[in-house]
């Protein structure tokens, strides 16, 4: 029996501001931006978005109700949850009908929580046999406008249905792991905006990757060559970049071409949603699966997992046949180009505009509605969600 992904879905809010005006209103050169960082666009979420609702909306890509009752285990992986005690996942539960007879939970450790997710649902479903699992990487980076991780925000969500004899990908039960307490990145209870060593979290994350790198390939006997594709955890698109071209001089120079082909497409999505935290390794390889054409059944892909403070896990899957007609590029691709791109301006009054930290009812602005589940707003202290149709 193998466990892996079956399904893949992808949310990002219906709002973008373009990287080269952002630049030009920040007074900084447009080429740092969008080649010394590498992104082009970045997800704006209107506070009618949240970890509950773009988790929701990216399951509902996928989910039918046969798929709901099989559910046995709900994980929302986030660091940008709604909740210091309440898992974010029973929201989705009942916003999506989701089997009851299900353990609901959240887990925290930076952008790794969604890989801790997608394991723990591997080894459930190894134990389970017949059940399915439900992971969602759901999350709004936000740095602070004008502040230097401001080009590196995002906001998005991945969905991945974990089951027996994926339809996508296998995931290997062999991987890498590394933790050690680190303060490269972090963000206290009272604040939604991330504190950062910038460029001291760049080096952690160097570390950890060829750390974990060098582990796998101790561990397994495997080389570049028999990966078809590295996808990497892109808190902005040149990160990947840099730990990809620690490993590629062990590589001939056609597999270094062909890898660098290859994450080109997997950083695609990237460049205009931004850091989504815990959904950005995934949303490179959903980027990567909708993108390249050479891909085929067999292929291996190692992933690379990193959250700061740290824990960082290589592991690695295979796709399996007909992968393809499992997929949602076309609406994926939709989804980005129907976009509504705000000025600078708009920008900044939708990032200022969200749920306070205080016990104050709050009315979400509907000015600003998108997707299919949205958060209203906040009476006594509870949130309220609504689903809607789309349009
Ligand atoms: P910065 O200091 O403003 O930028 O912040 P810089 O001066 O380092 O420049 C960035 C790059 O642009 C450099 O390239 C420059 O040379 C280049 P590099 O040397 O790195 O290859 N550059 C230009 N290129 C072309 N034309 C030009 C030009 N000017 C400069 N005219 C930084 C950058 C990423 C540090 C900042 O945005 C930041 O602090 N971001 C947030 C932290 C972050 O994303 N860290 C990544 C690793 S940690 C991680 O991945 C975990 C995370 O996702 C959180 C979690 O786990 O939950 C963040």
């Amino acid at each position: 029996m193998t466990i892996g992904i079956d399904q893949l879905g992808l949310y990002t809010p219906n709002y973008f501001v373009d990287m080269v005006k952002l630049a030009q209103a920040r007074g900084d050169e447009p080429d740092k931006y969008t080649i010394g960082i590498g992104q082009d666009q970045q997800a704006v979420p209107p506070s009618s978005q949240d970890v509950v609702t773009m988790g929701a909306n990216a399951a509902n890509q996928f989910m039918t109700a046969e798929m709901a009752d099989k559910i046995g285990l709900i994980v929302l992986g986030t660091e940008t949850g709604i909740d210091a005690s309440k898992a974010g996942s029973l929201y989705i539960q009942q916003l999506l009908g989701l089997n009851s007879r299900s353990r609901a939970i959240e887990i925290k450790e930076a952008c790794y929580g969604a890989t801790a997710g997608l394991m723990l649902a591997r080894d459930f479903i190894a134990s389970h046999p017949g059940q399915t699992a439900l992971v969602i990487a759901s999350d709004i980076a936000r740095y602070g406008l004008k502040s230097s991780g401001e080009v590196t925000q995002g906001a998005g969500a991945v969905a991945m249905l974990v089951t027996e004899n994926p339809r996508i990908m296998t995931i290997e039960p062999e991987s890498s792991y590394f933790s050690e307490q680190v303060m490269d990145f972090w963000r206290p209870v009272y604040t939604d905006n991330a504190i950062a060593f910038g460029k001291y979290s760049t080096e952690q994350y160097i570390h950890f990757f060829e750390t974990t790198w060098a582990d796998y390939q101790a561990q397994m006997g495997r080389t570049l060559a028999d990966f078809k594709a590295l996808t990497f955890h892109l808190p902005y698109t040149k990160m990947g970049l840099k730990a990809l071209r620690t490993a590629l001089p062990a590589a001939d120079d056609q597999k270094q071409a062909e890898l660098l082909a290859l994450y080109q497409d997997s950083i695609q999505y990237s460049r205009r949603i931004g850091n989504i935290y815990t959904g950005s390794l995934y949303l490179g390889l959903v980027s990567l699966l909708d993108l390249n054409q050479t891909l085929q059944a067999g292929d291996r892909i190692g992933l690379f997992s990193y959250g700061s403070g740290a824990v960082g896990e290589f592991f690695a899957g295979e796709l399996v046949p007909g992968f393809r007609s499992q997929l949602h590029t076309s609406d994926n691709q939709a989804m980005l180009d129907q976009r509504v791109e705000l000025s600078v301006a708009d920008y900044e009054r939708v990032y200022s505009d969200k749920v306070p930290y205080a016990a104050e009812d709050y009315r979400s602005n509907q000015e600003f509605f998108a997707g299919d589940f949205v958060l209203t707003g906040v009476v006594n202290q509870q949130r309220q969600y609504e689903a809607r149709i789309h349009g």
